[in-house]
């Protein structure tokens, strides 16, 4: 489990290279302010030599946040960091780790038969009721969740920092969004249970449209109401404190609704996702920070002009870790170059609130 007194380490080990705010807290703990992100790529022993090379280079070059998730190239991704950990002289307790769960995972490849491999894995053995899956492949049930923080344990060979629910919204294909928040509330039960047992340090939700979109969408969750549900989840588990900490939405320079979409009205006015989220004191972690490679390839002239960095994914990093409210943005690769690349963004201060807002008004 990363821990205050190793997380600082690390931030003092490497402080020195980086520009103002690139380590924050989370907790009592000091996180980069640029994560590895480990979605994407072909679920090959090639691929898995790439991350683990590029996480290697991560930890070493100054980047302590690792993002996970047991169905990411079906498992694979989960056991790189998993040997890593057992087989390097890493310390664990200096990096933060965070894995999701609710998407069905495969066991290193694709089954010839998935609707067999699921029904035979998870609802043969008694694991989920078939009717708490949608589209066959999405589940948020509280014992399905916890068989998934099993696996994922065991894949990781370590306690998990930060255990999101993923994607919620799926589930509002095929249920009401009462039923979707009175399924999360059993679920956070269990995961508070699981923060007291010390198997996970905190959970939250990873999004992809829930938090984004407006409150008339029909992918919305409402933050608040999940945050409702978290607390008194902590206090049916016996806790005085929710262990509901986080959450995780795509944010970037061409996809920046957290920012400019308003679903929360409070005595202040109507705020962002974002803003709510630090209102809150919940940490926030941007995924697809360079829009899955895109803006990698440029970003538009005004950004550009105004944002940090010398390459087109440093700008675009940069922009996404500016934000109030942002702990941490997600950069996926398996290549240790632009590993190196985009952690070398954190040399250079992000942007601060006030010429944020121009910049962003700007584009
Ligand atoms: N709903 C969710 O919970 C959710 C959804 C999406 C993502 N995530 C998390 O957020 C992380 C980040 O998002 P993402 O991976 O989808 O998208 P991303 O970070 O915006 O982009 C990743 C892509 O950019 C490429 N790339 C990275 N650095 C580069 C560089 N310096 N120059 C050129 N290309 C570069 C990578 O290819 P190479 O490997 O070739 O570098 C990869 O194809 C994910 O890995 C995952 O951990 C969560």
């Amino acid at each position: 489990m990363a821990t205050p007194s190793a997380t600082r380490a690390f931030r003092d080990a490497h402080d020195g290279r980086f520009g103002e705010s690139y380590f924050r807290p989370f907790g009592d703990c000091r996180i980069s302010s640029i994560g590895l992100g480990t979605y994407l790529g072909e679920p090959t022993d090639g691929v898995d030599r790439g991350y683990e090379a590029a996480i290697l280079t991560a930890i070493k070059g100054g980047c302590n946040v690792l993002d996970t998730a047991i169905n990411y190239r079906h498992q694979r991704s989960e056991r790189v960091i998993g040997t890593i950990f057992e087989r390097t002289a890493v310390d664990r307790d200096g990096v933060f780790l965070a894995t999701k769960g609710g998407f069905v995972p495969f066991d290193g490849r694709r089954p010839a038969d998935p609707a067999g491999y699921v029904s035979e894995t998870y609802v043969e053995s008694g694991i989920a009721d078939p009717e708490e899956f949608v589209a066959g492949s999405h589940c948020i049930a509280p014992d399905y969740i916890e068989d998934q923080l099993e696996r994922s344990l065991s894949n990781l060979g370590t306690e998990i920092d930060l255990y999101y629910v993923h994607n919620p919204e799926t589930q509002l294909q095929a249920r009401s969004r009462e039923a979707v928040y009175d399924r999360l509330e059993e679920t956070f039960v269990r995961l508070e249970k699981r923060v007291r047992a010390g198997d996970i340090g905190a959970y939250g939700v990873a999004s992809w449209d829930a938090f984004r979109v407006p409150a008339n969408h029909g992918s919305f969750l409402s933050l608040a109401e999940i945050r409702e549900r978290a607390e008194t989840a902590a206090d049916r588990a016996g806790r005085e404190r929710t262990g509901f900490r986080a959450i995780q939405l795509p944010f970037n320079v061409v996809m920046a609704d957290a920012y400019t979409v308003a679903p929360y009205e409070t005595p202040d006015g109507t705020r962002s996702v974002l803003e709510f989220a630090a209102d809150v004191g919940l940490s926030v972690f941007t995924s697809a920070s360079i829009a899955q490679g895109d803006l990698a390839e440029g970003v538009p002239e005004d950004v550009a002009e105004r944002v940090p960095g010398e390459t087109p994914a440093q700008k675009a990093i940069n922009f996404a870790r500016s934000p109030p409210g942002v702990t941490s943005s997600l950069v996926g690769t398996n290549s240790p170059e632009h590993v190196e690349e985009n952690v070398a963004s954190g040399e250079r201060a992000p942007l601060e609130a006030g010429t944020f807002e121009a910049v962003f008004g700007s584009s």
